[in-house]
């Protein structure tokens, strides 16, 4: 069912844990699932993210593509980071199940609202971020199943 990177980072997720003195840190849950993600970067003064740790209490699924995630964003700046999809995230791992997809959703949502947090903290606006509400609950139609 799962092909073999993602059983990879199911496995062996890379980038586990916290960061205590972190700039940004993140939590959304799955509406669907009530599976929950927390996410920690790391931000230097170039706004690029030097560090990413996560903690997920959820499925093989969401801890692979956060696993993903975390390699992706590492080393960019903040505003590539918002640019991640959970789409794109699943490309990486070369895919997932149909009905695992909503699972990647976390994931990109955690490390939004990583940044959201940042953000609001330091009166700093990000075009990406409008609209997005880290504490909502609700099933959304704007991320794509696949
Ligand atoms: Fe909850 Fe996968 S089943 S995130």
């Amino acid at each position: 069912m799962y092909n073999e990177k993602v059983m990879d980072h199911f496995m062996n997720p890379r980038n586990v844990g916290e960061i205590e003195d972190a700039e940004a840190v993140g939590q959304v849950g799955n509406p669907s699932c009530g599976d929950i993600m927390k996410m920690y970067l790391k931000i230097d003064k170039n706004e690029v993210i030097t560090d990413v740790k996560f903690k997920t209490f959820g499925c093989g699924s969401a801890i692979a593509t956060s696993s993903m995630a975390t390699e992706m964003i590492k080393g960019k700046t903040v505003k590539e980071a918002l640019q991640l999809t959970n789409k794109a995230v699943v490309e990486a791992l070369d895919g997932l199940p149909p009905a695992k997809v909503h699972c990647s959703v976390l994931a990109e949502r955690a490390v939004k609202a990583a940044i959201y947090n940042y953000a609001k903290e330091r009166n700093l606006v990000y075009e990406e971020l409008v609209g997005f509400d880290p504490n909502d609950d609700h099933e959304h139609d704007e991320y794509e199943e696949g």
